[in-house]
């Protein structure tokens, strides 16, 4: 796989969906100015980071029965009751069907940025960091975990998940198994 070429496909094309979406490519630029920065400090593969980030929203705006049309039929019936995460799982196949990404690494940051999961890698654990992070959420206060994530990419996670995790509460968004999971597997594996 050519990952500048995908990278700058990706780019054209989210340029072009979002374009009457200004607040979310202002979004998915600040996730991707955050995993350029975090993988420059960890020396990761930058332009990997960025595919990943330009990706992970790419299909936000579509509709719940285009998700379901567009998705792996093998995960369908765990995500019907929840719409909000259905981004996530059309984005992953998007990844895989229309650019030919085979890279395991990028598939599951992309299907489980909305959840967690088990045994994520670093590279899925920065896209949950950069997305509660980046700049124009005016949600919370995140220099805190900006900065940790410099340093200390588990420490960033689980303060990056956590507040992800009460955010969802507060919004009153129905919670699903894999995040409630996740969220056990993080307070099991981090007792300080
Ligand atoms: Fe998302
Ligand atoms: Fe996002």
């Amino acid at each position: 796989m050519d990952y500048l070429k995908t990278l700058s496909n990706v780019i054209h094309d989210v340029n072009h969906v979002m374009k009457s979406h200004p607040k979310r490519l202002l979004h998915i630029q600040g996730v991707a100015s955050c995993m350029e920065k975090f993988s420059k400090q960890h020396h990761l593969n930058v332009i990997k980071s960025l595919i990943i980030a330009y990706l992970h929203d790419i299909t936000k705006k579509e509709d719940d029965r285009w998700h379901l049309s567009h998705s792996n039929p093998l995960y369908l019936t765990i995500f019907e009751d929840y719409p909000y995460y259905l981004h996530a799982l059309s984005a992953c196949h998007i990844a895989k069907e229309k650019y030919n990404i085979e890279d395991q690494s990028i598939l599951d940051a992309l299907l489980y940025h909305c959840t967690g999961h088990d045994d994520l890698d670093i590279y899925a654990k920065l896209l949950i960091i950069s997305d509660v992070c980046e700049p124009s959420r005016k949600h919370h206060d995140t220099t805190l975990i900006f900065n940790v994530a410099l340093k200390d990419v588990e420490a960033a996670y689980k303060m990056a998940f956590e507040l992800k995790y009460q955010m969802h509460l507060k919004e009153n968004q129905k919670i699903h198994p894999w995040f409630k999971k996740a969220k056990e597997n993080i307070e099991e594996n981090h007792v300080s």
